[in-house]
């Protein structure tokens, strides 16, 4: 019964996994506040969601919009940036998708067959055309002119659009990226003006979100270069570890009543999980969604019983510490050279005498202040610490893999 096909746990995968947990803000969010006023027509930002690697993000958004899809609503697929790839034709060619959703082919008017056919073209040819004479200007209007189409369809038809960007450090040509947020920007500050019934004008935004997930290092890019528009237009949600206790949620059903697994050939079983065991894949994962995942993975496989036993954790969880530790080595390797040295002074010092002052002078900094933008670099944009008395670390398996011999495990 517990095979690789049963096997609910998905580290890696950044599909919506079987054993969801937390991010309870983020989903309420979309449910209770973006969604809801989009659809009343109010202008409502776009979102950033920005973290470390292996925090959820993907898996996140993946889930609103899956979420939203159920619902009806127009979403597009998770348009993945690869490095060095032509973010622009991506983009275009799903905003095409997405007109084709909203039936705009069959318009008659000969605008929006010109407006497609311009949005086709850069399809094809990309950010080479948007850097051309004749097309620099010309390619991002027309992304957004067919947004606002698509909005204006969303709005007569009752649909919300949903564009989901991932990887969005990956586009690291600035000018590529400063015309894809002025693009996505323009069509969701446009204001459209519609008839009230009585006969009156007003105007309202169209119904169109936006979210954009990756690497911290994004909304440096966009914080700094693209400044107060881009702030205006987007909110920048830094993601930080999952709370036990959410955890903890996720593990209950599985705990209280089992998992069913069902296979063509065995037919029906549960699996269950000893609470003990629970509490272990808790411990181990320090909040990270990733080896959460990973550690759920191993136990199951680690036995073969109905029950999954604290045993079972441990000793999966022994074949999944080389992951583990590139898992915690992958953020620290990414680190600017200044923030890991602050990182790494932080961890050495006793937890209560974790201050500026003390990490700076272990650094060797003559002044606090020289360590300054290092530690509000390490707590603003990247989520692994907390500035607070004394300072902490919010990355739990960095503080881990730092400070003791996790991901060893007991
Ligand atoms: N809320 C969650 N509950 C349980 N597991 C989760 C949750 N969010 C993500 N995961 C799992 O964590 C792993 C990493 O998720 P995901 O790929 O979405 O992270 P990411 O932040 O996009 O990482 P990267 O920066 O590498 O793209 C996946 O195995 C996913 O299934
Ligand atoms: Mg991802």
């Amino acid at each position: 019964m517990r095979d690789a096909l049963t096997n609910p746990f998905q580290p890696g995968s950044d599909t919506v996994p079987e054993i969801w947990a937390g991010r309870t803000a983020q989903l309420s969010d979309w449910r209770d506040v973006l969604r809801p006023r989009l659809v009343a027509g109010l202008f409502e930002r776009g979102r950033t969601l920005v973290g470390e690697a292996g925090l959820g993000k993907s898996a996140l958004v993946r889930r609103i919009a899956h979420e939203a899809e159920l619902a009806g609503d127009w979403t597009t697929a998770q348009i993945r940036v690869a490095l060095g790839t032509d973010a622009l034709k991506r983009i275009a060619s799903e905003v095409l998708k997405l007109a084709d959703r909203a039936g705009l082919p069959a318009a008659r008017e000969g605008r929006i067959a010109e407006l497609l056919r311009r949005v086709q073209s850069v399809a094809v040819s990309g950010f080479s055309l948007a850097l051309s004479e004749e097309g620099g200007q010309e390619s991002y209007t027309a992304l957004t002119d067919l947004l606002v189409e698509v909005g204006r369809a969303a709005i007569c038809q009752d649909q919300i659009v949903l564009i989901h960007l991932d990887e969005i450090q990956n586009i690291d040509d600035e000018r590529m990226l400063s015309q894809i947020l002025i693009a996505l920007g323009d069509a969701i500050t446009h204001e459209e003006p519609v008839t009230v019934p009585g006969g009156g004008q007003i105007t309202r935004s169209l119904p169109i979100a936006v979210y954009l997930t990756g690497l911290p290092e994004f909304a440096d890019q966009a914080g700094t270069r693209k400044g107060a528009t881009f702030a205006r237009r987007f909110k920048t949600t830094t993601l930080a570890a999952i709370d036990d206790d959410d955890l903890r949620s996720a593990l209950r059903p599985f705990v209280v009543a089992g998992w069913e697994t069902s296979t063509g050939t065995n037919g029906a079983g549960r699996v269950r999980m000893d609470p003990d065991a629970a509490e272990t894949i808790i411990d181990l994962c320090r909040g990270e969604p990733f080896l959460f995942q990973l550690a759920g993975e191993r136990a199951w496989y680690a036995g073969t019983g109905d029950v999954i036993s604290r045993e079972d954790v441990i000793k999966g969880w022994q074949e999944a510490v080389p992951e583990a530790t590139a898992h915690v080595e992958r953020v620290l390797e990414r680190l600017p050279q200044r923030e890991r040295e602050f990182a790494l002074a932080m961890a050495e010092l006793p937890t209560q005498e974790r201050t500026l002052t003390r990490i700076a002078a272990s650094l060797g900094h003559s002044k606090a202040t020289d360590a300054g933008p290092a530690a509000q670099r390490l707590d603003r944009v990247r989520g692994i610490i907390t500035r607070g008395k004394p300072y902490t670390f919010r990355h739990r398996a960095v503080e881990a893999f730092l400070t003791s011999d996790w991901p060893a495990a007991g």
